[in-house]
């Protein structure tokens, strides 16, 4: 245990509740992480910024997501996890890595052209450099890995431009983080468009389920869930013909434990129906323990405040190392 432990850095947007997706493709296997791994879990209410909110409702998704991570299994003792604006260092040594990321580089980031195009009346200097800010989360912490999910990768591909940059003007400043696509990382699609990933922002309500939804929705939206137009009416992995029934396959999978051959066995000669209302009760029944923990740690508002004032202490004491070096490199004065 003495060695020093690698270190993984992640976060996720407090700019629409948690879904089943963020569940099975990230903060499950984050879980799993923390046995092994000196671990970082961040709310990243600053990048959630980028994208125009309101106010009381970041606020309560921000606390929400806390008690939430908890209630997934992180360890508040194991992990560090806190709120990003709590830890100032965030926008130091984002700042600091604007002026060193090239705008060509931030133009080609897909993320930004498909944000800009929603959102083409506020496409803001922070959506623009949104991956600076990025940088400086993973980089603050000496991170050696990155847990996201595809779409997050050619930024953790950038921050690592970035740090080579740095690094290759100051001498051995930054770890240089790689992008960590977790073996049993489920990707959840959508359950009304199965070829779009489940997300926070979908327009479609009933595409997304959420962790703290009430079983009944759960179980209305399992039941509308998009199968597929082919005739078969036969649950069978195959994605690229029957998205729909594999992303059901997928979840089903995750929340039982069972493999796609003994799924297809269990089903067999059933018809969607049957399998949708077996699919949405199993993820009723993960989803149980979590909500009515999240709705607890939701009541005890000192207890939620005493974890992100602790997570953001212990947070700070380790960004102001590497944040010192940063500012003494490029030649700030010592104060
Ligand atoms: N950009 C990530 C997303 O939208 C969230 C994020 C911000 C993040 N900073 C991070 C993820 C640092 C990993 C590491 O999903």
């Amino acid at each position: 245990m003495d060695e020093k432990r690698k270190v993984i850095f992640s976060g996720i947007q407090p700019s629409g509740e948690l879904t089943l997706g963020s569940y099975m493709g990230a903060i499950r296997n984050w879980v799993e992480l923390s046995e092994t791994y000196d671990c970082y879990y961040c709310i990243v209410d600053m990048h959630a910024i980028t994208v125009r909110q309101n106010p009381a409702d970041l606020r309560r998704r921000a606390l929400s997501q806390l008690a939430q991570y908890i209630a997934c299994g992180l360890d508040p003792a194991k992990n560090t996890l806190f709120i990003q604006s709590h830890v100032p260092a965030h926008a130091q040594l984002g700042w600091v890595l604007d002026c060193y990321t090239m705008f060509g580089e931030l133009s080609r980031m897909t993320q930004f052209k498909d944000k800009s195009a929603k959102n083409a009346e506020n496409i803001n200097a922070g959506l623009f450099t949104y991956p600076a800010l990025m940088a400086a989360d993973i980089l603050l912490y000496q991170t050696d890995l990155v847990p996201v999910g595809d779409d997050q990768k050619q930024h953790v591909e950038l921050c690592r431009d970035i740090a080579i940059r740095f690094n290759g003007v100051y001498g051995d400043v930054f770890t240089l983080p790689e992008p960590f696509i977790p073996k049993t990382g489920a990707r959840i699609m959508s359950l009304t468009t199965p070829e779009n990933k489940m997300s926070k922002s979908d327009k479609d309500p009933g595409g997304c389920i959420y962790l703290m939804e009430k079983p009944e929705d759960v179980l209305r939206a399992f039941k509308r869930a998009k199968t597929d137009s082919d005739t078969e009416n036969c649950v069978r992995f195959d994605p690229a013909a029957k998205p729909g029934v594999a992303n059901l396959m997928q979840i089903y999978s995750c929340a039982s434990g069972l493999g796609f051959e003994e799924i297809e066995r269990e089903f067999e000669g059933r018809g969607y129906g049957d399998f949708k209302t077996k699919v949405g009760e199993s993820v009723v029944e993960l989803l149980r323990p979590i909500r009515e923990k999240a709705e607890d740690l939701l009541k005890n508002k000192d207890y939620l405040a005493s974890v992100y004032r602790e997570g953001a202490d212990r947070a700070a004491a380790v960004a102001a190392r590497t944040l010192r070096k940063v500012y003494k490199k490029v030649g700030f004065v010592e104060r």
